[in-house]
């Protein structure tokens, strides 16, 4: 694993953007697969300003983590939303294609099923990731074994307490979302993932220098060949100066 510590999130995210940059320039009909909360902000802002002729983004395609079940794409957090108002409402020329679980599928099964053949038609050249302070990527909570294809979940306590930030009150979070599972994670060329702030430095030692274990679903990135760690000096805290 390759470890970057930046001075600010900005700093970072101008990091991150850059090496999308570079894959959406030099990759024929690039595929990213992107996350959501605020940890990736400041990535889509500097993304944003690097591609706002456009032209990168016309054979593009994305594909989205994960989406709560039962909040409509229009819902004000909903990731749907999320994604338009921090990316491609900013974009002069759209994704080829963009893809974002439906989590208001009348028959949810289907709709795993759909979404990982999609990703299958798609393999993805680098993966954006956020981190839980549980050490869920995408939604793959914490748990005795790990899904290796997209399913539905049912959201950890932490993680709806965490997210309340972004309701009116913690019982406004949805508590079921649909995430893909960890083979998707795994199988992308490249994976990114970005923590910032002390309340992720315990979850980000244990990721990076912790055993692999289902109960740390991101420790699972030690298994992967390019995965680069961006965070800032808060969350990289406990990791030892090697
Ligand atoms: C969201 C996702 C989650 C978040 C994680 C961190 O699409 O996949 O794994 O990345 O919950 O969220 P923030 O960045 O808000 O702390």
């Amino acid at each position: 694993m390759k470890i970057r510590v930046f001075e600010t999130m900005h700093d970072a995210g101008l990091y991150t953007a850059t090496c999308l940059e570079q894959v959406l320039q030099y990759q024929p009909n690039p595929v990213l697969g992107l996350a959501t909360g605020g940890s990736v902000v400041p990535l889509y802002e500097q993304l944003v300003r690097l591609t706002d002729d456009g032209s990168e983004w016309a054979g593009a395609t994305t594909i989205n983590l994960d989406e709560y079940i039962g909040l409509a794409p229009s819902h004000p957090q909903s990731y749907r939303r999320f994604m338009d108002h921090h990316l491609f409402n900013k974009l002069h020329d759209k994704p080829h294609h963009i893809y974002i679980p439906n989590g208001n599928a009348l028959d949810l099964a289907a709709e795993c099923e759909k979404y990982d053949q999609i990703i299958r038609n798609h393999p993805i050249d680098i993966q954006i990731l956020g981190i839980g302070v549980n050490g869920h990527i995408g939604f793959n909570e914490p748990d005795s074994l790990l899904q290796s294809r997209t399913h539905v979940v049912k959201l950890r306590e932490e993680t709806i307490e965490s997210n309340a930030r972004f309701f009116a009150s913690s019982d406004e979070v949805p508590r079921k979302a649909i995430t893909v599972g960890v083979q998707a994670i795994l199988q992308a060329k490249r994976i990114i993932l970005l923590a910032f702030g002390e309340a992720k430095a315990d979850i980000i030692a244990r990721t990076i220098a912790g055993e692999v274990r289902t109960d740390i679903p991101a420790s699972m990135l030690q298994l992967h060949a390019d995965v680069t760690i961006v965070l800032d000096a808060a969350s990289a805290k406990r990791l030892s100066k090697r």
